[in-house]
């Protein structure tokens, strides 16, 4: 039996400003995860240096941080038995050019030539990661 698990979904600004939101939400459905929490927010610079902290001082760290802050953000808490890794799965890989076609990013994502891959989904990639980036966008829970 495996445990429940949660994990951290950011709808980021592309996806947001192309409409992707619902359909990222209908594909975290139909997998047959549970929606624990759901928020659409303009991330603080806090939030950011926060949920972002593994990748500063990389080069693609202040174009990442800015393309975070360039609109609104569906933060997402989802649920259900290995999740994390599920939804990693679902978002395929990080460059949306090399994504599987069927993933999030494979099937909506593209290069668009920016200083940093605009790939329109963020999952957590640990356990650890995932409590420590729940906290960051819902204190509450
Ligand atoms: P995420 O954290 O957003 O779920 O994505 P990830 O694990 O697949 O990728 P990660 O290595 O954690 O990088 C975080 C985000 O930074 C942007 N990035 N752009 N060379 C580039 O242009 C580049 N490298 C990273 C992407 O938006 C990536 O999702
Ligand atoms: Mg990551």
């Amino acid at each position: 039996m495996t445990d429940i698990e949660r994990s951290l979904i950011l709808v980021k600004p592309d996806g947001y400003e192309r409409g992707l939101t619902g359909e990222v939400l209908r594909r975290i459905e139909a997998k047959g995860y549970l929606l624990a929490a759901l928020a659409v927010l303009s991330a603080s610079r806090e939030q950011l240096a926060a949920h972002y902290a593994e990748h500063e001082g990389k080069p693609f760290y202040e174009p990442l941080v800015e393309f975070m802050s360039s609109g609104p953000i569906t933060a997402i808490v989802i649920e259900g038995q290995d999740c994390i890794k599920g939804f990693r799965s679902l978002a395929g890989a990080t460059n949306p050019t090399e994504a599987a076609p069927g993933s999030i990013r494979g099937d909506l994502g593209r290069d668009w030539g920016a200083k940093v891959q605009k790939n329109i989904v963020h999952g957590s990639d640990s356990p650890e990661s995932a409590a420590r980036e729940i906290a960051i966008w819902f204190p509450a829970l």
